[in-house]
């Protein structure tokens, strides 16, 4: 079967598309045949080496797809069944088929596409942990996201509105903010540049309960002076680079702030929890509370294009690639 893999760090060139042999079914294995492959931004960060990676190395920690065969162990699947997942720590996901252990793999229900399931399980059971774990997040309060028409953005915006929460959301461009505002947004800032002056106009100067930063580096002290006094940054990400060392007196002379800097391997990394996550976020797309954008998708063997239009912005909502 064919997979894209690296040999070396660096930009989109290095990824290759190569042969690769699929290791035996062992007894609590399952074969998958991938049918859709979601995309995500710690992809291109393992691949450019801000995440080192053991090399040679695969990518990608989220897939849909079909089960082809079982392990003589296996009890809870079995060939045909439509499954999809979320490997932490495992990338590997950029290849057409898999070999996986049983218990990672979640049965899909009949209203999960393929493409839905394989282009939220990273950024949905992630952005159910931000919302329910990370900031427990509560009816009234109010969360600044950044980012809000990206993969995570724009699920985050919507499941914090279900839960109650007011949203001001903040994207790159006047094209964006229409889209996150067709997806339910209602105060959208464009740029990031003045944050704290342009949030605090909307809110009363109040300042936000909370704010959930995938960009980084160009979000993350904007984001802090939006801040209530006691309130918490949640820095998930580093889209536009990493965050430099932040000094503690940051945080007491901005009002006592919280700072976390959370990652899924701490939050859903076992099965336990990720099917606990799962449940709650495909019972909301059943009930289409929660819609799902995938704006592009890419043959499998496009990965490094899809990368390439990830890292410079010209994406929204969700991409995937088709095997
Ligand atoms: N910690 C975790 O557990 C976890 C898990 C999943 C994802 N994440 C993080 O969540 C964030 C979003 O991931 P995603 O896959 O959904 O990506 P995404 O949000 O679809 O894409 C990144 C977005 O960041 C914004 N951005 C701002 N400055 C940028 C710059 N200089 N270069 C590139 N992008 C820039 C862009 O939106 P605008 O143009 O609107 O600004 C861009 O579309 C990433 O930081 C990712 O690492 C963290």
């Amino acid at each position: 079967m064919k997979a894209i893999r690296f040999h070396q760090h660096g930009g989109p060139e290095v990824l290759q598309w190569e042969d690769v042999d699929l290791p035996p079914v062992g007894p609590h294995d399952a074969r998958v045949r991938h049918t859709a492959i979601g995309v995500d931004f710690v992809d291109t960060y393992q691949r450019s080496g801000l995440y080192p990676r053991p090399l040679p190395s695969g990518l990608g920690m989220e897939a849909a797809g079909v089960v082809e065969a079982v392990g003589k162990r296996v009890r809870n699947l079995k060939p045909g069944d439509r499954v999809a997942y979320l490997t932490v720590g495992n990338p590997g996901a950029y290849a057409q088929e898999r070999v996986l252990p049983a218990s990672a793999l979640l049965k899909l229900p009949k209203a999960i596409s393929d493409e839905v399931a394989a282009a939220v399980m990273l950024k949905g059971l992630t952005s159910w942990y931000l919302l329910r774990q990370t900031h427990r997040l509560k009816r009234g309060e109010t969360a600044l996201i950044t980012a809000a028409a990206g993969g995570v953005g724009l699920i985050l915006m919507q499941w914090a509105r279900v839960l109650g929460a007011k949203v001001i959301g903040v994207v790159g461009s006047e094209q964006k903010a229409e889209l996150a505002r067709r997806y339910g947004g209602r105060q959208i800032l464009v740029g990031y540049e003045q944050l704290s002056s342009r949030v605090r106009a909307l809110n009363r100067s109040r300042g936000v309960d909370v704010v959930y930063d995938g960009v980084g580096k160009d979000s993350f002290y904007g984001g802090l002076d939006c801040l209530r006094a006691r309130g918490i940054m949640v820095s998930f990400g580093n889209a536009s680079g990493p965050v430099a060392p932040v000094s503690p007196l940051e945080l007491s002379k901005r009002g006592s702030l919280y700072l976390t800097r959370p990652t899924t391997a701490d939050y859903v990394a076992t099965p336990e929890a990720q099917r606990t996550a799962a449940r709650e976020l495909f019972a909301l797309i059943g009930r289409r509370a929660l819609r799902l954008h995938i704006s592009q998708r890419y043959r499998l063997a496009d990965a490094a294009q899809a990368q390439r239009d990830l890292e410079s912005r010209r994406t929204t909502g969700s991409i995937v690639l088709m095997p």
